[in-house]
């Protein structure tokens, strides 16, 4: 089903805001600014130092629903199936167990554009 994008600001703005900005031109943290992350292509935030599995991986995919789906609940694993690399760790090492909570997350990253 699709998500509820104000109820995954409010998610967003509790448990990805440690490590994340929404805002466009917004500073990248431990983690990078997410403006424009489903129309960006993965791994594309200026100047942002992602971590070299993530970069690899990230040729062979793009932010569509099932991936994000994919990503936020695991994203070590994600990164495992898409790159074929069984070493690889996730930099991001956040998880968001909730079907709900991640498809309403997407639904509001979808909204910044
Ligand atoms: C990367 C989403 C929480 C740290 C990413 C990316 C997305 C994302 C979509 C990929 C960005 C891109 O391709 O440019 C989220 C969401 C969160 C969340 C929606 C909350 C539900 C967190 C938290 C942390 C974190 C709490 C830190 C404890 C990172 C890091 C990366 C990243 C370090 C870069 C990964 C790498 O280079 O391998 N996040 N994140 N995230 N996130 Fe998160």
């Amino acid at each position: 089903a699709a998500g509820d994008a104000a109820a995954g600001e409010k998610i967003a703005k509790a448990k990805c805001v440690a490590c994340h900005t929404f805002e466009t031109g917004g500073a990248n943290k431990v983690g990078p600014n997410l403006f424009g992350v489903t129309t960006r292509g993965a791994a594309k935030a200026a100047g942002y130092s992602y971590s070299k599995g993530f970069v690899d991986a990230a040729a062979k995919f793009t932010w569509d629903e099932a991936n994000l789906m994919q990503y936020l609940e695991d994203p070590t694993a994600f990164l495992r199936a898409k790159s074929g690399e069984a070493e690889v760790r996730s930099k991001m090492t956040f998880k968001l167990p909730s079907a709900d909570d991640r498809a309403n997350v997407i639904a509001y990253l979808g909204t910044l554009k």
